[in-house]
């Protein structure tokens, strides 16, 4: 696909003269407002929040206040390049789509979808561990289309070696080990609906999908703690036979429920340390990139650990409230790797400005969360295609109107 700026802009103002607006709403907070609007309040509150207070999620948002482009005149910028190149890999944009788990809250077709706006437009996209089709599904929709699988380093090695094999298998690019959710954050927005999607059966794909994972579950002891029994959990019951694979009655006499439960208790892994990174590292042949890195120190580990990029981001403050803007990390982190290894970022990338930003403090390319949630909401595979397209339309634009390639940041 060719990325345009003007021309997007045309086509946007063009298709007002006939009456017709944008699929989406262009600007971040219409766009969340609106998927507000039409999402259930469960999901809203899944996607939406963040941990705590959202202090972090705040800070998110008015750390990116500190840093400001100096624009730079009469730099002759004609045709701008937007591709950037990871790890031996070329990339249209410099963007590509974070991992964002359970995406059927946000439409049926969830991930599949993302696939397909992925594939229209060659952004990469990042499979979650917590997705809601098996990446083998995913990759046939991508069809070559660039994609890397997101990890989470469960309590079973087995099961994590597993994970690893199938995405060289399916062929993803590179494997993103999150570091930051070796347990769930305490997220009050969803604590007060007692809403976990886990638990109807929702986000574990990856899970059920895989032979080890199945095993687990028929080594399952017993459950001691059978709860009471009424007209919601039955309800409750039906709705999760029907979403975990397998004959619908045989997930109805108890295989549904062993599913949900052999996924609790392996999910959290607290005691995740470097060594069990370096295992993984030297079980694989794809490059390795840690996701959740905040601290310079922790950059510098993961160098002399031979790791192959660092992914700054704070999963969008939804782990540790009251922590630092991710954008204040990118800062902090990118003088001490100085660019010998690729640096990611996300956590609170909204517009073309917040894009540009990251790319001057040393991103080697920056991560899309949220947004693409809302924009699947709203619209499919569609809305995400056109996220994709007024991000790179706003970006280039803004790149271009402030003097090119390396803009100033600060003045700096
Ligand atoms: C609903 C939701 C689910 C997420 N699921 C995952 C996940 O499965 N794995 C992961 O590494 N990060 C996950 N993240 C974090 C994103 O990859 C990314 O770091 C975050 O969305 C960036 O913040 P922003 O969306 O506010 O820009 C999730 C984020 C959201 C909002």
């Amino acid at each position: 696909m060719n990325f345009n700026a003007l021309s997007r802009q045309r086509e946007i103002y063009v298709h007002g003269v006939a009456g017709i607006k944008p699929l989406i709403p262009i600007d971040f907070p219409s766009l969340e407002l609106a998927a507000k609007q039409k999402l259930s309040s469960e999901a809203f509150a899944y996607i939406a929040g963040g941990a705590g207070l959202e202090f972090t999620m705040q800070a998110n948002r008015s750390a990116w206040d500190k840093y400001a482009i100096v624009p730079r005149m009469l730099k002759s910028v004609g045709e701008a390049t937007l591709s950037r190149t990871l790890l031996g890999h070329s990339y249209p944009l410099p963007f590509f789509l974070s991992p964002i788990g359970v995406l059927e809250l946000a439409h049926p077709e969830g991930d599949l979808a993302v696939a397909r706006a992925c594939k229209e437009t060659g952004v990469p996209m990042m499979v979650s561990n917590q997705a809601s089709h098996s990446m083998e599904e995913i990759s046939r929709v991508l069809a070559g289309s660039p994609w890397f699988f997101q990890l989470y380093v469960s309590r079973s090695d087995e099961l994590v070696s597993s994970f690893v094999k199938r995405a060289e298998q399916a062929g993803a690019n590179g494997l993103v080990i999150t570091l930051d959710t070796t347990m769930l954050g305490w997220r009050p927005r969803d604590l007060n609906l007692a809403y976990l999607p886990f638990l109807q059966g929702k986000g574990i794909a990856q899970y059920t999908s895989d032979p080890v994972f199945q095993k687990l579950c028929r080594e399952l002891p017993p459950d001691q703690n059978k709860k009471k029994i009424n007209l919601h959990s039955i309800a409750g019951l039906l709705r999760l036979a029907a979403k975990v694979p397998g004959p619908y009655f045989e997930n109805l006499r108890g295989k549904a429920l062993d599913q949900v439960r052999t996924f609790t208790s392996i999910y959290s892994r607290p005691d995740l340390d470097w060594e069990a990174i370096e295992k993984i590292k030297s079980s694989t042949r794809l490059p390795v990139i840690l996701k959740g890195i905040q601290h310079p120190d922790d950059a510098v580990r993961a160098m002399n650990a031979g790791i192959d990029a660092i992914y700054v981001s704070n999963h969008g403050g939804r782990q540790v409230d009251g922590a630092i803007g991710s954008i204040d990390a990118l800062a902090a982190i990118s003088p001490v790797v100085k660019n010998k290894i690729p640096v990611l970022f996300d956590s609170g990338i909204r517009c073309g400005a917040d894009i540009l930003k990251a790319l001057a403090l040393g991103a080697s390319m920056v991560g899309i969360g949220r947004p693409y949630a809302y924009a699947l909401a709203l619209a499919g595979a569609r809305g995400v295609e056109e996220l994709i397209l007024n991000l790179a339309a706003d970006f280039e634009l803004t790149m271009a109107l402030a003097g090119g390639q390396e803009p100033m940041v600060n003045g700096q």
